[in-house]
């Protein structure tokens, strides 16, 4: 096991390097987003993302060495570089140029720095967010159910052992991310990722006449299957046909919908594989109905990240890459932006 690791994650819209000990001890961060620019296009263009990155990507190595300097109390970056046993870098899912951006430089670095690489997938890298700061008593134990949701996935996994995953559903069509933004998109809310917004308008809902109106759609399924894309066309007409009702209400059933589903669908997964915790992991973990629902309705302990590391960061990307056993440590690295959530790479 290589004991500190230097991480780059550059999968969607975010330029994010992290330097992690042990897979839980936090020595550096840096993190750079485009995010502002795809609020004015109403969505990520890839293009416009790979390009900031490329922008990005030198001075956020930088000012994490920076940072780790300071942690070391070392007099130079080389100290810092000489404590770093392995790099690590996403390489998929993701947006294929901003991808390219990250592991193309990871291997840069590996190369001049004589340190092995490590490729990371980025599903999986959003459920190790969930051994960042724990100590060694506190870890998550296995088997586990692990769910990641997201603004791109909604995938259920049962994980036996580190990087022993076996599929166990996921979403037919839209991500359950996506559905909170489609809707809050089309309620008026926000035009680009409205999900935390939406939230936060479900919170100020009182006395809803509209409570359970919406489909919880598949939840009597006897699989772990998803899917949101009906939700949101049901969405559209309870907005039309109840012009009077007020947005609090709607984002409160539209949020409740998709909170009862996946409640259910994880419930059965702990019952059925009779699993120790759940992790989660994606942007959706950071909602807390989701937090609540999941709470109630499952009797085995629930991971969720801290909230900066529900949204894409390199931290946990360091920690997926820890714990990777040493038997998968020699696979080519190269970017692979269809890669699925059980892919081992
Ligand atoms: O993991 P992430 O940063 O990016 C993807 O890989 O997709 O997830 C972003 C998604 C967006 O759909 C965003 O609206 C949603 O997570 N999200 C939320 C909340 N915070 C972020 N959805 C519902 N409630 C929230 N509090
Ligand atoms: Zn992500």
């Amino acid at each position: 096991m290589y004991k500190t690791i230097l991480a780059i994650e550059s999968s969607c819209d975010e330029t994010g390097v992290a330097i992690v000990e042990g897979g839980i001890i936090e020595v550096a961060s840096a993190l750079a987003t485009s995010q502002e620019l795809h609020k004015k296009t109403g969505g990520v263009v890839p293009e416009v993302a790979a390009r900031k990155q490329l922008e990005y990507i030198l001075p956020v190595i930088a000012q994490c060495l920076e940072k780790a300097q300071v942690y070391y109390r070392v007099g130079s970056i080389s100290e810092v570089i000489e404590r770093i046993d392995a790099i690590a870098v996403t390489v998929g899912p993701g947006l294929s140029g901003s991808l390219i951006v990250g592991v193309e430089s990871a291997k840069a670095l590996a190369l001049s720095w004589n340190k092995p690489l490590i490729p990371v997938n980025h599903l999986i890298g959003h459920l190790y967010a969930n051994f960042i700061g724990k100590t060694a008593n506190d870890l998550p134990s296995f088997p586990a159910v692990g769910l990641v949701i997201s603004g791109g996935h909604t995938d259920l996994i049962l994980i036996k052992d580190h990087y022993k995953f076996e599929y166990l559903g996921g979403t037919l069509d839209d991500a359950a991310g996506e559905c909170f933004d489609k809707s809050a998109r089309l309620l008026g809310i926000s035009d680009y990722l409205g999900g935390s917004l939406l939230s936060e308008l479900a919170r100020k809902s009182n006395n809803s006449s509209i409570n359970g109106v919406l489909p919880r759609p598949l939840i009597n399924e006897d699989n772990f299957d998803f899917s949101f894309s009906g939700l949101k066309t049901a969405v559209r007409r309870l907005y039309d046909n109840n012009p009077k009702a007020p947005i609090e209400d709607i984002s409160a059933e539209v949020q409740s919908s998709i909170v009862e589903v996946v409640s259910v669908k994880v419930k059965k997964a702990v019952d059925k594989y009779k699993v120790k915790c759940v992790l989660v992991g994606g942007g959706v973990s950071a909602n807390l109905e989701l937090r609540k629902g999941l709470n109630t309705s499952i009797n085995v302990p629930i991971y969720f990240p801290e909230y900066r590391l529900c949204t894409d960061n390199a931290i946990y990307i360091a920690s997926a890459a820890y714990f990777k056993p040493i038997h998968l440590l020699t696979s080519e690295v190269v970017v692979n932006p269809g890669l699925s959530v059980t892919d081992i790479i």
